[in-house]
């Protein structure tokens, strides 16, 4: 017996075809908003079926690309697809894609790597051009024609509000008990008439479970049956570990001044191993009743909300691994009322991240003695992924908390440096600096007085010393002792990377 189809309105029924047919419609030269936010919810054939078409265009000696906007990373089937094709003209706001970032390391594409809570504003402003097409995958359509998200929201609401013309992938494989546990926020207006966002607890719902979408815009319906990109986590090593443990002796030495409540503030937590090993210290750890307002769902939170530890997540994206998508599936009547999707101009919203008191926790590259992070870029040139949503919070946060292994290249490289290579966080934007040695609370000191915490606390006992010499010259010789450099040294600290051929 054949599966019942999702698309439950008539009318919507006859613009079913094929990815093929799809991607035909697709001309070179547009903008195309697509689904997609780590790994989840990103279109899973028409993207394929158009790399197909785009990569017979250009062995033809046709030049055929477009412009790929999502919420943030999506998958191969996409981002790899498309950039191996050379098909990507422009692309934005964040990926993680291996061939992308060798296309855009090598000068082959432009990427646009902006703070993920401006994205969708900067379309209504009309900074990025026209939208011409949206892309985006769904759960199900409803008879009326609303739209049931599928696993990320990111900035799917914007793309089919703006975009002149929908094709919606509507992917089986996504449990049907999605649908309920999405908040599209449709109070957004431009200036002057913008009105505070009515959330004030992480669980708030404000808004509705569905996307509006005007049917005259939608020329196609592709369906599949495909699953997202589930990224397994590595079980945390000694380094995350021990990155976790300081958080937590950091979370209670605040608890016990008074400068937090008991269950602490709503968490943020950036991706990758080590933000799941720090949750992970958090589902071993002393505090209760714990909430989460952050940009991506990981098997970490997930444990925690299964142990009670935490009592509600509100993300824009589940971003799990197999076994944490079996996990959710198999109990998502557990988790339907403890979690909430929000598009992610909200789940990152800077107005909110304040007024809820957001502690903030992300990855970084490298950070220097005076606090400036770099999230992005290897030796100041070569991207790694982008922002994400660091800056969002970051900046916003009840506490910004930064965090990375002392070293890296096996130890080849300090991540403590006398001057990052590029800025993505400034000084004025990171409170407290972590790594496996210690954590560096940064909060009510002087640039000068920075660097020895940083240097003390965080620096790996292989280039402490070189560090602590630095300072030291910089301060007898610089020309203004408020935060001492020697320019030219400072930043030869990166090119020994560079003659080790690592890049
Ligand atoms: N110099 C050179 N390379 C470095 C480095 C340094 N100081 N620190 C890390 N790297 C390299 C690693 O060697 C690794 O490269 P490889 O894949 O070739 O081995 C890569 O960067 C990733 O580092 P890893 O140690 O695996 O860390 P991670 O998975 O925790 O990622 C970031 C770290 C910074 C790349 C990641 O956190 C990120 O993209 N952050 C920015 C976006 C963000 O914060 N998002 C969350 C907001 S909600």
């Amino acid at each position: 017996m054949s599966t019942p189809s999702r698309i439950l309105n008539k009318a919507l029924q006859g613009k079913i075809m094929s990815a093929e047919q799809a991607a035909n419609l697709i001309p070179s030269g547009v903008n195309v908003g697509m689904s997609g936010f780590t790994g989840s919810g990103y279109p899973k054939s028409v993207p394929k079926a158009l790399a197909k078409r785009i990569s017979e265009a250009n062995s033809a000696g046709q030049k055929f690309r477009i412009s790929v906007w999502t919420g943030a990373s999506t998958a191969p089937e996409l981002d790899g697809a498309l950039a191996e094709a050379d098909g990507v003209e422009m692309r934005l706001p964040y990926q993680s894609d291996p061939i992308c970032r060798k296309r855009i390391n090598a000068g082959q594409m432009e990427y646009l790597d902006i703070h993920l809570s401006h994205v969708a504003q900067f379309v209504w402003f009309g900074f990025l051009g026209k939208l011409d097409i949206a892309l985006v995958e769904v759960a199900g359509i409803l008879e009326d024609g609303r739209l049931i998200p599928s696993s990320s929201i990111g900035n799917n609401k914007t793309w089919l509000d703006q975009a002149d013309k929908i094709i919606l992938e509507v992917n089986s494989k996504q449990s049907s008990r999605l649908e309920g546990m999405h908040d599209i926020y449709y109070g957004t207006a431009l200036p002057p008439h913008r009105l505070p966002i009515p959330l004030v607890h992480p669980d708030d719902r404000i808004g509705e479970q569905y996307f509006h979408c005007d049917p005259d815009k939608i020329i196609a319906i592709v369906e599949t049956d495909a699953p997202d990109r589930n990224s397994p986590f590595s079980p945390p090593d000694e380094n995350s570990n021990l990155i976790a443990g300081h958080i937590l002796e950091f979370f209670e030495h605040e608890v016990k001044k008074g400068r937090l409540p008991k269950n602490l503030l709503p968490l943020q937590s950036g991706v990758g191993n080590i933000a799941n090993a720090v949750m992970a210290g958090l589902n071993n750890g002393p505090f209760d009743n714990l909430t989460a307002y952050t940009e991506v769902l990981q098997d970490g939170m997930l444990d925690m909300l299964r142990s009670g530890k935490l009592s509600m997540a509100s993300a824009t994206a589940f971003s799990l691994s197999d076994a944490g998508l079996e996990e959710f599936t198999k109990n998502i009547e557990f988790y339907r009322d403890k979690i909430v999707l929000r598009p992610q101009e909200i789940s990152n919203h800077p107005e909110i991240i304040r007024r809820l008191g957001v502690l903030a926790m992300n990855g970084i590259i490298e950070a220097d003695i005076y606090g400036n992070v770099n999230s992005t870029h290897v030796m100041g040139s070569a991207i790694m992924n982008g922002i994400g949503g660091s800056g969002d919070f970051a900046r916003n946060a009840y506490i910004s908390i930064f965090m990375t292994p002392s070293q890296a290249k096996n130890g080849k490289i300090s991540s403590i440096v006398p001057m990052a290579s590029h800025v993505d966080h400034t000084e004025h934007d990171v409170q407290v600096l972590v790594t496996e040695q210690g954590l560096a609370d940064l909060r009510g000191l002087s640039p000068n007085q920075r660097s020895k915490v940083i240097i003390e606390n965080c620096a790996h006992p292989n280039f402490k010393d070189a560090l602590l010499d630095y300072h030291k010259r910089a301060y007898e010789q610089s020309y203004g002792k408020h935060t001492p450099h020697l320019l030219e040294e400072a930043l030869s600290w990166h090119q020994r990377f560079l003659t080790d051929g690592q890049m």
